[in-house]
């Protein structure tokens, strides 16, 4: 594949205030900061924009950019740092202290960094606990800082289940409306969850074999190599489910199984996928031991380190997943017998994110003594890292000695094909709040689907007190994932 430089442009933007609440945390720090900043250096962001900071951390501006400067280098060490271009960049960020939750605040010096309402986009991004969600807005608007029009971003998890979800979302309602709401998904922010709606939909190939008839099963695999180190106590009360299930892999699975839409436009793609999310067969008491696998890691491997186990990293014994596999299928037309496996877990074995279609046997073999070369065609779409798709066929191997079998990859290596920096997905998601575009952001219902969905399994653990199986960390989960698969005759594919 011969190199192409990237056509990727810049689109531009309105200048914005952009508020983020729990500024000092880690999600601002890693992520939310150090990406305004790569877009401010690409030249996306408005001269006149700025970027407030807001915690109860007692900084001030100085501080706040000396820290927001430091992480940058902390979390992004390979990338080189122009002195002139942050300190360029740093005068447009800002910091105000001011605890948002509580209905007593006083919200003037915030309110006297803005520009007029109207003037410029306001944005407000909720960078908190979601239980604190519908009080921070609630004292937005009596604070008076939301104009008509501002934007408010709610970070994942909408909630532990659907009730909270439910209560979340009503309370932020009552200030903002629909269309002023943007719930991240990060997921739906990367490259190549992107591309998958290309490929998909403007490839006349895929299109009339994407369906039960020829596709045997599919697996969304989201492995992790890190633990949950110093999120342990947040993760705790959450687990695999929760924090990944629920959002980022039922997303993937939507993209997937999801009818083809009439266009991109945000309500267009979020009704096909609310569809995909509807057809979802509850898992219950009876079903939940046949349907899914929990796990959590012990002591082991991660790389040339011995890894703790959860438990230590934690402080004490805990029954939270933090590996699930799930069998998951679409009871719709066109799945009808294709089941879709989920697993996700930290501590795996290495970092790595895939969807792979697996499509169906050849009918009839024409090659008798087919041997072990002659595997199933797959599709591999990589998420990450080595972004890419690869179409695995089999062919001749070249060459005297008969018709012998090879399984080869058609390859497109993005890093290969395209010259082109990888943003990172809140990069994208970010700017994609400015413009007001909300194809990449989950609606009310779609979030509200798939809470129902995982609340069947999490009432079926509790009533059928499923066990969370112990693996040693640096292994690809419990050999009950496995054993679910093997039952279907089946088994994960990690060839690629
Ligand atoms: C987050 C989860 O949403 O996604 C984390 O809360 C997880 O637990 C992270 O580590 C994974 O994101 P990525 O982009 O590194 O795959």
């Amino acid at each position: 594949m011969s190199d192409a430089a990237s056509t990727s442009k810049l689109l531009p933007v309105q200048p914005f205030d952009l508020v983020i609440f729990g500024a000092a945390g880690d999600l601002s720090l890693r992520k939310l900061i150090p990406s305004l900043f790569n877009r401010w250096r690409d030249g996306q962001i408005p001269e006149n924009s700025k970027m407030i900071g807001v915690s109860r951390t007692g900084l001030t501006d100085e501080s706040f950019r000396t820290l927001a400067l430091e992480s940058f280098r902390k979390f992004h060490p390979v990338e080189n740092i122009d002195d002139e271009e942050w300190a360029d960049f740093a005068q447009h960020l800002f910091y105000r202290e001011l605890d948002a939750a509580n209905p007593d605040a006083d919200w003037s010096d915030l309110l006297d960094l803005f520009d007029d309402c109207g003037s410029k986009q306001r944005i407000f991004y909720l960078a908190l606990p979601p239980g604190l969600y519908g009080a921070v807005s609630k004292n937005m608007a009596a604070a008076g800082v939301n104009c008509p029009g501002s934007r408010i971003v709610l970070e994942k998890p909408i909630g532990k289940d659907l009730a909270s979800a439910q209560a979340i979302n009503a309370a932020v309602g009552e200030v903002f409306d629909e269309e002023q709401i943007f719930r991240i998904d990060h997921y739906l922010g990367k490259e190549t969850v992107q591309n998958l709606i290309v490929l998909r939909f403007m490839n006349s190939l895929f299109e009339p074999v994407w369906n039960a008839n020829s596709i045997d099963h599919v697996e969304i695999t989201v492995a992790e190599s890190i633990g949950a180190g110093g999120r342990a106590s947040y993760y705790d009360t959450a687990g695999a489910l929760r924090d990944m299930v629920q959002n980022h892999l039922l997303q993937l699975l939507c993209l997937v199984a999801m009818e083809p839409p009439l266009d991109l436009a945000p309500d267009t793609v979020r009704d096909e996928k609310i569809k995909v999310l509807r057809a979802l067969r509850p898992i219950n008491a009876e079903n939940v031991s046949k349907y899914t696998v929990r796990g959590q890691y012990g002591k082991g491997a991660s790389g040339d380190n011995v890894a703790a186990a959860y438990a230590e990293e934690l402080g004490h014994d805990s029954e939270t997943e933090t590996f699930v596999a799930i069998c998951a299928n679409v009871d719709n037309w066109r799945w009808k017998g294709t089941p879709f496996y989920l697993r996700t877990g930290k501590r795996m074995s290495e970092r790595r994110s895939e969807i792979i279609i697996q499509f169906k046997e050849v009918g009839h073999p024409v090659i008798a003594d087919k041997g072990r070369e002659a595997q199933p065609t797959r599709l591999v779409i990589r998420l990450q890292p080595d972004e890419g798709v690869k179409l695995l066929l089999v062919t001749k191997d070249p060459g005297p000695g008969g018709m012998r079998l090879r399984y080869v990859p058609l390859n497109l290596s993005y890093a290969d094909a395209f010259e082109a920096r990888y943003p990172d997905a809140y990069e994208r998601l970010l700017m994609a709040v400015v413009r007001g575009d909300l194809a990449l952001f989950m609606r009310r219902d779609e979030v509200e689907a798939a809470w129902q969905w995982v609340d069947g399994i999490l009432g079926a653990w509790s009533e059928a007190g499923t066990p969370v199986h112990k693996h040693a960390a640096g292994t690809d989960g419990p050999v009950q994932s496995a054993m679910m698969l093997d039952r279907d005759g089946r088994e994960w594919f990690d060839g690629s």
